[in-house]
């Protein structure tokens, strides 16, 4: 069953109030709810329908009055008065045998909910739907020492807890914990001088691993104060940490739930990448409060709304806390790497989608990221004053709200005047615009001419042209900026801009800080961008530029590496003006997986073998020619300070790591094994640890460090992760194989399960071998997993939605899966959704 955009319609009731009590019990949680209905007068007259799903239906009342409502899989349907009235029910539920992870569930002993997106229907009869909102009453009654709800707590005692959320709010947002828990404390003191009470809630155990997480939501109450003007509006405010989690963190009213692996942290257990991760985390979900709980969606169409402007502030407040040309840089390489593929291929939807069978598959990188894209577009278009001002207005104007995107567009017209009509194709238009520059020079004056054009996806045969904001510097011949960035607005499916007065050709620096998410064509000296560009993003995707060019020409005619690229790179390398972590994101080198897709738009079928020993052989070229550079790099890169996770020293340790893991190439891994030794970080451990196994001598250190960290579930997802992305191809799959007969290979929690399968699917020439091992192996426990948790099973499938880029025995390989897929009895609609649109490619 599909559901459409264009179908909306209002719900027939509003609901006054909600009273929910909860008896808890593993096998038979009693749910006892008290609602006041009273008939929607903008919406017309409709039979009373509720979402109810897995429910056992103990009794229903209507003013008292006993009824028997008519049940069905999706629901409830009953008589009702036409004027107001109390509906109460209850149901009973079974959280401990709930292994989708969505409702009310149970992970490690303690209870806990996952709502959204229509996880509340799984708990209780109720209209599951983000624009019914209403203010909740939560009574908890357990054998547990934490009982926790949203909003404030009213009153506790012995086995019970009572917690009220004076803001109205859809079910989504609802959550509920009880168990063994202990707290870590803050206090935050907002703007207008209100006391706010914090909690890390997590097992015994954890503890020591809150600090992190709490500086970090201090850090966020504190910026969006100081930037969005918002304040927090509860008395408390709390995190849980949760083992099984089916996505990173939840934002449940007062009441965030989070997946461990996004809120534990010590400098023993998470690296670097993993600190700066929470952090944002913690951050995004912090700012759901006003943007997606305070104003909320009128539909699922509309998740962009809360989601991409959400990201899009995570990314501001890393910006600030950190470095904001390595955010760029690392949000583009990810865009890259997750929504081009996806906006390129058979899952292609726009950022608003306009159908879907199963919500939880569009939780996807085109609505996250590129819907965080789009508001960038959006804020560079109008200006940063202009966005702030639309900001004020939106929160002014929509408080309270369910909204929608055409809310949100009319808060930038009316605040700025423009007309966003054609803008708003970036909502309701699928695909990656490709953007070709041509140059012309004569008499002084520079001409770049943009033509754009988007190729066909899913449903949509052909697009017009967006407004693309393409920011542009020029260059002189000399190096030095001619003309600063300026904003050009592409609308046009081809149009030119002039530059006048220029004693020289210049060099243009198009699409500066990734302005726009396009993929742009433009035949440009990329060596010198690379040695003079100002602006770091572009000097940064320069060499991307060029390192793509010269594995193209390796894996394609068996060409040597580009010698005038590497010396431009050695620059850069050897500039110690410049912050480490740049210069370690300048060592990085394209994944393979998108070489596979420029080969393919080029119309080469690529190769996952040959791409594999290009990449190869490109590493030990670098580590040869920059043998004298590497241990320089790595001395400078030294931290003797107590271990930090900030900007600085993270930095620092990044550009150690790239040069010791060339380092390893070069001495077969004398010096990671030191390293290994003696490392007393993380950051350090792993790094070294993945070196060792990439030259083959991985296997006293793996068994070293599982001794180690056994007991620590989110350190052995990385044991199970590391060991297959950093192996060879075939050791890759031989250790993907064997690792899932490991005994602690806890196939059901979605974070052990992604620890295998996500680095299996990311390790391009493993997963593409031409055996059709990786297929098969991850379609053996798709299938097995989907009648345990479909959401996890069908989010995994996309490892195959580029396909069709290869060849036609790869293809075929892929195709007898999916049908095996396909033809699974009982297949949940998640994964049969993602596999079918797939196959339909
Ligand atoms: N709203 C959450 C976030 O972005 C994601 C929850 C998604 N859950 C799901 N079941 N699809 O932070
Ligand atoms: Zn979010």
């Amino acid at each position: 069953e599909t559901i459409y955009l264009k179908d909306y319609k209002a719900f027939g009731w509003q609901i006054e109030d909600v009273h929910l009590t909860f008896k808890l019990s593993p096998d038979a949680t009693r749910v006892v709810s008290k609602i006041h209905f009273a008939p929607n007068p903008d919406a017309p007259e409709q039979e009373f329908f509720l979402h109810g799903e897995e429910l056992n239906l103990i009794r229903a009342r209507i003013d008292g009055e006993a009824v028997t409502p008519e049940t069905d899989a999706r629901g409830l349907r009953c008589k009702v008065p036409s004027g107001p009235f109390l509906w109460e029910c209850e149901v009973e539920i079974a959280p401990e045998s709930n292994t989708a992870l969505e409702g009310l569930y149970m992970s490690g002993g303690m209870y806990c909910t996952q709502c959204e997106a229509e996880g509340f229907r799984k708990i209780t009869y109720y209209p599951d739907r983000p624009d019914v909102m209403a203010v909740f009453t939560v009574r908890v009654e357990g054998e547990m020492p934490v009982l926790l709800s949203n909003g404030n707590l009213k009153g506790k005692g012995d086995g019970w807890a009572e917690w009220h959320d004076p803001w109205p709010k859809p079910a989504y947002l609802f959550a509920l914990v009880g168990g063994e828990l202990v707290n870590h404390p803050g206090a935050f003191k907002t703007m207008s001088g209100k006391d706010i009470e914090l909690n890390i809630w997590v097992r015994p155990g954890d503890e020591g691993k809150c600090a992190f997480g709490m500086e970090a939501l201090i850090a966020s109450m504190k910026w969006d104060e100081e930037v969005y003007g918002r304040e927090y509006d509860l008395d408390t405010f709390n995190i849980v940490a949760v083992d099984d989690f089916n996505m990173g963190a939840m934002e449940n009213k007062g009441l965030n739930i989070f997946n461990s692996s996004c809120v534990l942290a010590s400098p023993e257990t998470s690296t670097d990448g993993n600190f700066e991760r929470i952090e944002a985390i913690i951050a995004h979900e912090y700012f759901h409060n006003w943007t997606g709980n305070r104003i909320t969606c009128r539909d699922w169409f509309q998740l962009c709304l809360k989601e991409g402007l959400t990201v899009f502030r995570d990314g501001q407040f890393t910006s600030d806390l950190r470095s904001a040309p390595v955010k760029r840089i690392d949000d583009v390489i990810t865009l890259r790497a997750r929504q081009f593929p996806e906006d390129q291929g058979p899952l292609a939807h726009p950022v608003r989608p306009e159908s879907f069978q199963e919500i939880n598959n569009f939780y996807t990188a085109t609505v996250y990221e590129k819907g965080a894209e789009v508001i960038g577009m959006l804020k560079t278009l109008v200006g940063d004053e202009a966005y702030s001002k639309a900001l004020d207005l939106y929160f002014e104007r929509h408080d309270g709200d369910a909204a929608t995107i055409e809310d949100w567009i009319k808060v930038f017209e009316d605040s700025t005047g423009r007309d966003l009509t054609q803008f708003k194709r970036w909502y309701s238009q699928a695909g990656t615009p490709f953007v070709e520059v041509s140059e012309a020079w004569e008499d002084g004056t520079f001409t770049l001419t943009l033509k754009q054009h988007t190729p066909p996806s899913p449903g949509q045969e052909s697009k017009a042209p967006y407004v693309i904001p393409i920011a542009v510097g020029l260059l002189g011949p000399n190096g030095d900026e001619v003309l600063e960035t300026q904003i050009l607005e592409l609308t046009e499916a081809e149009q030119s801009f002039s530059f006048e007065g220029l004693a020289a050709r210049p060099v243009a620096s198009v699409n500066r800080g990734f302005s726009a998410p396009v993929v742009l064509s433009h035949d440009v000296d990329r060596a010198f961008l690379l040695a003079h560009d100002t602006d770091p993003f572009n000097r940064w995707d320069a060499s991307q530029g060029l390192a793509k060019e010269c594995l193209l020409a390796m894996i394609t005619t068996g060409a040597e590496p580009d010698a005038i690229w590497l010396d431009g790179l050695e620059h850069v390398l050897r500039d110690q003006t410049l912050d480490p972590a740049y210069r370690s994101l300048m060592l990085d080198l394209p994944s393979a997986s998108e070489l596979a897709q420029v080969l393919a738009d080029q119309g080469v079928t690529p190769d996952p073998e040959a791409i594999w020993a290009a990449g190869d052989r490109l590493v030990k070229a670098r580590a040869e020619r920059w043998k004298d550079l590497l241990p320089e790099l790595a001395k400078e890169a030294e931290v003797t300070a107590p271990y930090k996770p900030d900007a600085e020293q993270s930095g620092k340790r990044a550009l150690g790591a790239s040069a010791a893991t060339l380092i390893s190439r070069l001495d077969g891994g004398k010096a990671a094994q030191a390293r290994f030794d003696s490392a007393d970080n993380m950051t350090l451990q792993l790094s070294a640890l993945g070196n060792l196994i990439r030259v083959g001598q991985g296997d006293a250190a793996l068994a070293k460090f599982y001794e180690q960290w056994k007991d620590d579930r989110l350190v052995m997802d990385k044991w199970f992760g590391l060991q297959i992305g950093a192996s060879e191809p075939e050791a890759a799959l031989d250790r993907a194989e064997a690792l899932t007969q490991h005994p602690d290979f806890d196939w059901t929690n979605p974070n052990r399960f992604r620890a295998v399968f996500g680095a299996l699917a990311m390790h391009h020439a493993a997963f593409h071998h031409k055996s059709g091992r990786g297929y098969a192996l991850l379609t053996d426990w798709l299938i097995k997993l989907d009648d345990k948790n479909p959401q996890t099973t069908a989010r995994m499938c996309s490892a195959f939605q580029t396909w069709k880029r290869y060849d036609a025995g790869r293809q075929a390989l892929i195709q007898v899966q999916l049908e095996r897929i396909m033809a699974k009895d009982n297949l949940s609609r998640d994964t049969s959704e993602m596999v079918s649109r797939i196959l339909a490619s």
